[in-house]
């Protein structure tokens, strides 16, 4: 039998009569504010999906029993809305990518697929119900919260009968308090993050919560975040919740190369990553550089360092864009990563973060920014 699938024309929506307070830009710390209204979306195995709903942000009511608090029947998009200041037009920064990857990462979970275009729709229009919160300043945005759990009462080990997608958004400015600064990471060598045939490459709530403790462990050693390593060789895969990118000169040719980890089920497939790449093949490959998603060990970029052939690291996710990386510290090693002392940001990373903002802000017209 044939259910419904998301239905924007059947949204429902109830506006909010106590609107909130704006929160000023510099006082945004990176998702502690929402807006105003939330937008709902029950699924029911026996119903398909049902009206969508927008309506004031309120608390959720569940069952303690409820298949999400259990079994962690939970997944999520970061994405994000920017106001264009030349014509204040709304603009999403390639939802297509996390339509995909949030069915991705539901159909892995047991969780109802969706229509990717209609919920793209719909947060288009919750986008335009929270335009006074949408700040228009560089650097900031709407954080838009795609997230679907498992509702179903059940402590039963088995498939959601039911599950609620909702999406809640969060003006937010630079992701880390410090502002665009270079960070220091630690390798971490006790604990991975993902593995093959895992859910590396799935945005689920239960991929977040063991990586905390080796990034407090991290912190604790007087680092902003750590990075992830893989397998005996040590390759490199993510940093805290971001990909790594690594610029290179080959040893043999000088040739300079941007490489990051292939997406082989253990790497998320960061939009931001998707983005970096593109815009390196376009624009960073007819200057000389070469483009790889390839594995890197850390023993290549502590060796490129002994050598001088380090250029820059950098990290690239949705909430950051891009975190320039100063140290890596590694088996009792401090890897200069290439920033002069007086430098937060690589000629890569600020060239990524410029042509990535033109075009998330509208300056440049790309098909990359679709209005809503
Ligand atoms: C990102 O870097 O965009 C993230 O995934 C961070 C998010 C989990 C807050």
């Amino acid at each position: 039998k044939h259910l419904p699938d998301i239905d924007p024309s059947k949204l429902e929506v109830t506006k909010t009569i106590t609107p909130k307070e704006l929160v000023p830009n510099q006082d945004l710390v990176f998702g502690r504010t929402f807006t105003d209204h939330m937008l709902s979306i029950e699924w029911t195995a026996s119903q398909g999906w049902l009206a969508p709903r927008i309506t004031p942000y309120q608390n959720l009511s569940l069952d303690p029993a409820t298949c999400v608090f259990h079994y962690a029947f939970e997944c999520f998009e970061g994405m994000k809305a920017y106001k264009c200041p030349k014509d204040n037009s709304l603009r999403l920064f390639r939802p297509d990518k996390n339509m995909k990857r949030m069915n991705g990462s539901s159909a892995r979970i047991a969780l109802p697929t969706f229509d990717g275009d209609a919920l793209t729709k719909l947060i288009g229009e919750m986008c335009k119900l929270e335009e006074r919160f949408i700040p228009s300043e560089k650097g900031y945005s709407l954080y838009l919260r795609p997230t679907m759990i498992g509702t179903q009462r059940t402590l039963g080990v088995g498939p959601p009968g039911s599950a609620l997608l909702y999406v809640i958004a969060s003006p937010v400015g630079p992701y880390y308090p410090t502002g665009f600064k270079a960070i220091n990471l630690e390798a971490t060598d006790y604990a991975v993050r993902a593995w093959p045939g895992g859910v590396g490459d799935k945005k689920l709530g239960a991929n977040y919560a063991p990586c905390i403790v080796p990034q407090l462990k991290a912190a604790k050693r007087g680092f902003h975040q750590n990075l992830w390593l893989f397998g005996e060789e040590e390759y490199i895969t993510e940093v805290g919740t971001m990909n790594l990118f690594v610029c290179i000169k080959n040893k043999e040719t000088g040739e300079k190369e941007l490489v990051t980890a292939p997406l082989d089920g253990t790497i998320l497939e960061g939009v931001t990553r998707d983005s970096v790449l593109a815009l390196a093949r376009e624009r960073l490959e007819p200057k000389g550089w070469k483009v790889s998603e390839r594995y890197l060990r850390m023993k290549d970029i502590a060796e490129a360092e002994s050598e001088g052939r380090l250029i820059e690291v950098f990290g690239a996710g949705t909430a950051a864009i891009v975190a320039p990386v100063r140290k890596i510290s590694w088996k009792g090693q401090m890897i200069d990563c290439g920033l002069k002392e007086t430098e937060e940001a690589g000629e890569i990373a600020l060239k990524m973060k410029g042509w990535i903002e033109g075009i998330q802000y509208g300056d440049e017209d790309h098909p990359w920014s679709v209005k809503v």
